[in-house]
């Protein structure tokens, strides 16, 4: 039983079971917080326990402070029916311990950047779930003579990056700029930024992590076993329990980094052959640097057009060029004018600071504000509804087709849309495909995020449209076979686990998202599901499948 293999073939065969709650058992709060007063009351913790049910007058203020995405708090959208927002680690044990009692299924939300609201919704017309909100977990304890520290879930990058600061000016961590972002899900699910062609992500440069497992003990890497460790660094650790803390590894940073972000219209030709030498270029420069590019429509700031009048105001595709180097700026003009001399960049766009201080320049924060606004967890980027979607490059596409795909941004649905290019290579190329379940490594050139935003909810429809069909005309360009997706982006139009009547849904449609996500590392994180959590209590519309037991008494 414990060393099949599972190959890819077996996928048709099978079809798994997803635990039925019965409705007819309709679990109300209250017996909910009923189990979970007694729970607690038996530990030693002093810590009270928080709770909000919709009855509560901040119920909703709770809900929404960390959604990013307004689609996701529409009246329609499914709202819990209890909030947890634990400040000691017997609150998650007893969360999953009544959760499971009162046939509640959980949602875990950190910072709350799901991009498709995973972490606060669900779509499984299950009566009465659960979120547990890990905000107030968010300490961070850094220890510099072994350049690693433990950071809660809870925590966001901002926070993190903050606590590293105020300890040494000279270690960093490979994660993604925006500073809201939460720690539980960004790590769990790889973690991608501006250190990671140097480092790698997120989940590579994790040592000891804590976590709540389905029978709601308390593990570490050692009493998890490695299977489990491996699973929940980049596979999603909302399929396999609740991650209270992480031991990340520190990064070696330079005392200033410099950085830039400038703006260059598409109409220039040099721009034109900036993207083309990006593209062949970006994951090949030395690792200390490392530059994104953001294609997004916007009126011509042209001097000529604007003394001509209003009417010549012109929308143009913009290229947003943004990048940090580990060093100084004389050393990054010499490095840009030797990789990409079409982008002309200039002494006076370049600025050097403090490498936690580039999280301010990135986050917009460009008055001299404070360290400080990294503690603040509200976001100061609007949450306008939005859907992205995102791909891998193999090879660099054709320009004509590059040029055709930003053309796209002119239509009517996309005013508000933006194409973005990150970069791989460097470590991300030494890593093994299989060293943790993010799989994008060697032969990646860079991703690509397309992403759109609206206003109104009627707009939806007509938007979400046009960043399919872009997607759909694609195809041909980017990776296949399977056409890669990462995980930290979901998407859940690849394919969803679906509670029908019956309870059922077929191992080959988890197949279709899983192997997009992991590759063939899903295989090998349904074996890790399977063992830990066979009754799949950790449940949500993309989580880790596990195959029943019976799939394999043949
Ligand atoms: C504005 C913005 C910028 C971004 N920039 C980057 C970037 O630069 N690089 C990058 O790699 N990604 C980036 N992302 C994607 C981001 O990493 C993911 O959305 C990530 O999952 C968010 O983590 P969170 O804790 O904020 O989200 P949450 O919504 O809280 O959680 C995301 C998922 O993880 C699960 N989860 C959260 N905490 C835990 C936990 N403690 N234990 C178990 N499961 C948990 C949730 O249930 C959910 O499924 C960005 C997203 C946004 C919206
Ligand atoms: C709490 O402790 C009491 C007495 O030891 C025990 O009877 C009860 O079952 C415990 N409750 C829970 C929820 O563990
Ligand atoms: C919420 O209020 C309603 C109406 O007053 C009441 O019936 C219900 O029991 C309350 N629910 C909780 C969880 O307190
Ligand atoms: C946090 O940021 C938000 C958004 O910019 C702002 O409105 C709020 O005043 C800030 N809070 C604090 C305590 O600075
Ligand atoms: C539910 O899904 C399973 C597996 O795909 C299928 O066999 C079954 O017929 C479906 N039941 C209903 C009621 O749709």
């Amino acid at each position: 039983m414990k060393n099949f293999t599972v190959s890819s073939s077996f996928s048709k065969i099978f079809i798994f079971l997803f635990p039925l709650i019965v409705a007819a058992s309709a679990a109300t709060s209250q017996d909910f917080i009923e189990c979970f007063v007694s729970h607690v009351s038996n530990s030693t913790s002093t810590h009270e326990p928080i709770f909000y049910t919709p009855n509560d007058s901040l119920y909703s203020s709770v809900l929404d402070s960390s959604i990013r995405n307004r689609r996701f708090s529409s009246p329609s959208t499914p709202k819990p029916s209890v909030i947890v927002t634990p400040s000691h680690v017997c609150h998650v044990q007893a969360t999953v311990y009544c959760s499971k009692k009162h046939g509640m299924q959980i949602r875990i939300r950190s910072g709350g950047h799901d991009t498709e609201g995973l972490s606060y919704v669900s779509y499984f017309k299950i009566p009465g779930f659960v979120v547990i909100d890990l905000r107030n977990l968010n300490s961070v304890s850094v220890d510099v003579e072994s350049k690693s520290a433990w950071v809660q879930a809870g925590a966001t990058l901002g926070e993190l990056y903050y606590r590293i600061a105020e300890k040494s000016g000279n270690l960093g961590f490979p994660a993604g700029d925006c500073h809201t972002v939460g720690v539980g899900g960004q790590i769990g699910g790889g973690g991608y930024g501006y250190l990671s062609r140097k480092y790698g992500l997120s989940a590579d440069n994790i040592l000891d992590a804590e976590l709540v497992d389905a029978e709601g003990r308390i593990l570490y890497r050692k009493s998890m076993g490695e299977d489990l460790f491996w699973a929940i660094r980049g596979g999603g650790p909302a399929s396999f329990g609740i991650v209270v803390a992480w031991k990340i590894r520190l990064a070696p940073v330079p005392s200033t980094v410099a950085v830039f972000d400038v703006w260059r219209s598409m109409e220039h030709d040099a721009t034109k052959k900036l993207v083309h030498r990006w593209q062949r270029r970006a994951d090949k420069v030395d690792e200390d640097l490392t530059t994104y590019m953001t294609f997004q429509t916007s009126e011509s700031s042209n001097i000529d057009q604007k003394i001509e009048g209003k009417n010549s105001m012109k929308i143009v595709v913009q290229a947003n060029v943004r990048g940090t180097f580990h060093g100084s700026v004389d050393k990054l003009l010499e490095l840009m004018q030797k990789e990409f001399p079409e982008l002309g960049l200039q002494r006076q766009e370049c600025s050097e600071m403090r490498w936690v201080e580039s999280f301010l320049f990135f986050n917009q924060y460009r008055n001299g504000e404070s360290l400080d606004v990294l503690l603040n967890r509200t976001s100061i980027f609007d949450s306008s509804p939005r859907k992205g979607k995102s791909d891998f490059v193999k090879e660099p596409i054709a320009d004509d087709v590059f040029e055709i795909m930003l053309e796209r941004l002119y239509e009517e649905d996309a005013r508000r849309a933006a194409i973005a290019v990150f970069p791989y290579g460097g470590k991300m190329n030494e890593i093994s495909e299989s060293a943790i379940p993010f799989p994008h490594r060697a032969g990646n050139r860079y991703m690509i995020y397309y992403s759109v935003i609206w206003e109104e909810e009627e707009e939806e429809e007509k938007h979400l449209s046009w960043v399919r069909r872009l997607y759909n005309d694609m195809t041909p360009y980017v990776s296949e076979n399977p056409r890669a997706t990462y995980f930290n982006f979901k998407d859940l139009d690849i394919g969803m686990n679906n509670l029908n009547e019956s309870g059922t849904t077929s191992i080959t449609q988890a197949n279709i998202w899983g192997t997009k996500y992991f590759k063939n590392n899903f295989y090998r994180l349904i074996q890790v599901k399977t063992r830990v959590d066979p009754t799949n209590f950790f449940i949500n519309e993309q989580s880790i499948p596990p195959l029943l037991n019976y799939a394999f008494r043949r």
